[in-house]
């Protein structure tokens, strides 16, 4: 059985990420490695902060910290967002990390010997009085095409042309707003993607149909238009440095790796630091290389992210991988995703339109967030979220369908028969078309994750929960126990069954309540571990005399008041 290498896009560090950041990339890796877990597979889920670049930088200096400071805390920040959200990381890094540097330089200079890396000198706008050149998006000016004055170097905002900063009409830094610009000559690494355009064809071809669509059309159609080469460092005073033995000039001009040719090298770099960290405790169980060098069957490497990374992930990092001419793991599967929409505008970061990922914990538990998040995750299309949408969903399948089922099964059964697992009754026809339907369910349940194919996943657990409610409904044990206490009692073990069964497939998604319901029931040695088919049919592993509570209610039900309260907050609309 191979082992499970999971990673999830690494988070930019400047700032909360919004709730669209958590579903297309970190939650639905958890998801998944919770699940593959349960079913017993060997898993590692790595993710890290992205830290470099001149994002970093000037977040840095807003906050009138220095870089690296500001970094750690960020990190900090970040992380403590992620457990309040349950993700199960086994490691959560550092781009900025020494095992990051260390294997960063060894890519680089391993791609410099096998002919894929030149030193190219370029003209750059320079601002002397930020004592700094400027990347093209930090030069700012008049559009020469349609006059917009607060178009970037890179590109117009208003009319969508691509530009050069030399385009600009008076162009002035964005930085500090300075005019006196000039164009300095400087010298940078490029890595001969040209040079390797063959191999990656012939690598996403292996690999492309078992990807999903969308992953594979974005990698197509960066490999029809060329893959060019591309300049991989940059003059800033943050990032990787240039390993002064392959090229001392460049390293005495303090010239750093460009942070996309060091963030995807930090999934590696992560994993050493997962390794690293147990140095001392644990050497053997955390052999990062056995993870990433020659591992190839071994080892299924699934990435996931949003679909603006999809190049980076299929083409350009699998080119570097290539180029480096040593048997480091390739990833099997991009799980990619749309966008979530926000009442069908853009989340912004910049604009502060949305949800971000601290306020909707301070809002509600990370369960509502993630049972809604993945139940409508943007797989096929782009998905909108709306708080009519949430407040909807929250009260009708995890308020009324799961945690109503749950609190009336074990308050009724503890009213009638007391605190344990009521005796009595044998199973009949009823309870064979239940066994029936939830194997079935459960057989969908599994493939859709096994899939990962998220939306479905979660319609079938919520069909899960639902078989339960016709169930309950059907039997009636509150009339039944009037004429048959039995049948009564056997109704409600039944039912006691399908808590515990609810309790093991849902932990991937609502992990917390998963817990709760698990400890309702006093079982010895307890744990998530997965439902077999035969228990699904026969609902009786929970047998009778086993003690429960009641646990308090699962799911608070939103009201109106709550709905509004949240649209003023956060506003109703991409407008508001
Ligand atoms: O898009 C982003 O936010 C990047 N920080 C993702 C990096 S993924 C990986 F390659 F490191
Ligand atoms: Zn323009």
């Amino acid at each position: 059985m191979a082992r499970h290498l999971i990673t999830s896009a690494l988070p930019y560090i400047n700032g909360i990420k919004h709730l669209g950041n958590m579903v297309g990339s970190m939650l639905p890796a958890d998801v998944y490695s919770r699940y593959l877990r349960q079913r017993g597979h060997e898993v590692l889920y790595i993710c890290a902060t992205d830290e470099h670049g001149t994002p970093a930088e000037l977040a840095a200096k807003e906050q009138g910290l220095p870089v690296d400071e500001f970094c750690a805390q960020a990190h900090d920040a970040q992380k403590a967002v992620y457990d309040g959200f349950a993700l199960a990381f086994d490691y959560f890094g550092r781009s900025s990390s020494e095992q990051n540097v260390e294997i960063t330089q060894h890519f680089a200079r391993r791609l410099n010997e096998n002919g894929f890396i030149e030193e190219r000198a370029i003209r750059q706008v320079y601002s002397p009085t930020d004592g700094r050149f400027l990347p093209d998006r930090y030069v700012e000016g008049t559009c020469p095409h349609c006059g917009y004055d607060k178009a970037r170097g890179d590109q117009c905002e208003n009319c969508t042309r691509v530009l050069d900063p030399t385009d600009l009409i008076n162009p002035r830094s964005a930085i500090s707003g300075s005019t006196d610009l000039e164009v300095r000559e400087t010298k940078h690494l490029f890595l001969l993607q040209s040079k390797l355009q063959h191999e990656v064809e012939e690598w996403v071809a292996a690999h492309e149909e078992e990807w999903p669509q969308l992953a594979a059309s974005i990698a197509r159609k960066w490999l029809n238009e060329g893959l060019h080469d591309r300049a991989i460092t940059r003059d800033l005073d943050w990032g990787v440095p240039v390993p002064s033995d392959t090229w001392p000039e460049l390293a005495a001009e303090g010239k750093v790796f460009y942070v996309w040719f060091d963030a995807p090298i930090e999934y590696i770099g992560a994993t050493k630091e997962w390794s690293d960290a147990a140095r001392d405790t644990d050497p053997e169980n955390r052999d990062w290389k056995s993870w990433w060098y020659d591992v190839d069957a071994d080892v299924r490497y699934t990435e996931f992210m949003a679909k603006d990374n999809v190049p980076f992930h299929t083409v350009m990092f699998p080119a570097t991988e290539l180029g480096v001419r040593e048997p480091w793991k390739k990833v099997d599967y991009v799980k990619a995703f749309n966008w979530l929409t926000y009442y069908g505008g853009k989340f912004s970061t910049s604009q502060k339109r949305g949800v971000f990922t601290d306020q909707a914990l301070d809002i509600l538990p990370a369960d509502y967030w993630r049972y809604f998040l993945i139940a409508n995750a943007p797989e096929s299309d782009d998905s909108s979220f709306t708080w009519e949408h949430f407040t909807a969903t929250v009260n009708k399948d995890l308020a009324d369908t799961l945690g109503n089922f749950v609190n009336r099964v074990l308050s009724f059964s503890k009213k009638r028969f007391g605190e344990e697992v009521p005796a009595g009754g044998e199973p009949g026809e009823a309870e064979a078309k239940l066994g029936e339907e939830i194997a079935r369910l459960l057989a969908e349940y599994e493939s859709q994750m096994e899939a990962l194919q998220f939306r479905k996943a979660a319609a079938a657990l919520r069909a899960l929960w639902s078989a339960g409610n016709s169930y309950l409904e059907e039997k009636a044990p509150w009339l039944e126990i009037k004429t048959d206490k039995d049948g009564a009692a056997l109704t409600l073990r039944t039912a006691m069954n399908l808590i515990h069964l609810y309790a093991v497939v849902s932990e991937p998604f609502i992990p917390a309540t998963s817990a709760a319901m698990r400890q309702a029931f006093a079982l010895k040695d307890d744990t998530a571990t997965w439902i077999t088919a035969d228990e699904a049919r026969t609902l009786t592993a929970l047998t009778p005399g086993i003690p429960f509570t009641v646990p308090p209610v699962l799911f608070a039900k939103l009201t109106d008041e709550d709905l509004e309260t949240y649209k003023e907050r956060f506003g109703g609309g991409p407008t508001a």
